[in-house]
């Protein structure tokens, strides 16, 4: 906890706005998707899918693959709290609608799916999207996928750890479009990262979650932004977003969102 404290410090001394942004792409990202308004509609949207969750009290199973939880003790927990503690906050989940509405991903990988509130928005920001997510755990993409498939979303969703649904998903596949929010450890996101290389193009967005969440994950965050193959990174401080444009110089920018 006491680094995020320091890390947000940092952050707050070190990010700008859109002006102090010179690359023109940066810019408009920027200016039209990060500052942009939300569609109340969509907003409203995934407001709803989030208030149906957390009217849950079921209480499930859970088989945690990843780096665990600061909120949680032992392995049955409420569908409620897994809404309230582990799903994207509604900040993020504007943020989030917007970039899909913004680059129009023709096909999106998401790792960790978890109760699909962040699969729902990957939808919402374009539903003509073809999304495939990951989830270890068999009880929450249980749920998830009931809930999603009430809201009309028909992801592909593939259930298992990711160490093996990932190299399967991404075998003789690209993606324009990947968001990685489940396990929040260095080596695996630098793994992830890794293998997913080669099913990135010139204008994929990879989208890391919680880059600050540890030392760990904001030495994995160092790694990733230095690649070689990576030419724009931006710090958002609770996401990192990665592009791989040739045309654009490498160039890291630190954005208060
Ligand atoms: C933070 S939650 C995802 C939240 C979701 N994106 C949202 O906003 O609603 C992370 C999810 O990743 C899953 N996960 C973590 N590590 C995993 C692994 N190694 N393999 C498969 N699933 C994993 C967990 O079960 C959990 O449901």
């Amino acid at each position: 906890m006491f680094h995020k404290f320091k890390s947000y410090f940092t952050f707050l001394l070190k990010s700008t706005n859109e002006h102090g942004v010179h690359s023109p792409f940066v810019y408009n990202l920027v200016t039209q998707c990060f500052y942009a308004d939300t569609n109340l509609a969509l907003k409203s949207a995934f407001l709803k899918y989030k208030k149906e969750l957390l009217w849950m009290d079921e209480k499930i199973n859970i088989t945690d693959f990843g780096a665990g939880s600061r909120c949680f003790k032992g392995n049955k927990r409420a569908i409620s709290a897994i809404a309230k503690n582990a799903g994207i906050s509604t900040k993020r989940a504007a943020l989030l609608i917007r970039l899909v509405q913004y680059f129009k991903p023709k096909n999106l990988l998401e790792l960790g799916t978890s109760l699909g509130l962040s699969t729902y928005c990957l939808h919402l920001g374009n539903p003509q999207t073809n999304i495939e997510t990951l989830e270890g755990c068999l009880e929450i993409a249980r749920i998830a996928i009931n809930q999603l498939h009430k809201f009309g979303v028909k992801p592909t969703l593939n259930v298992g750890n990711f160490e093996e649904t990932l190299p399967i998903s991404l075998k003789n596949k690209t993606f324009d479009f990947i968001y990685i929010d489940g396990n929040h450890q260095k080596e695996a996101t630098i793994s992830y990262f890794e293998q997913c290389l080669k099913s990135v193009h010139n204008d994929s967005i990879i989208i890391f979650d919680d880059i600050h969440w540890s030392e760990e994950m904001g030495k994995a965050w160092e790694i990733i932004q230095k690649n070689p193959l990576v030419t724009v990174s931006i710090d958002t401080f609770q996401w990192g977003i990665i592009f791989f444009r040739k045309e654009q110089e490498k160039e890291h920018f630190i954005i208060r969102v």
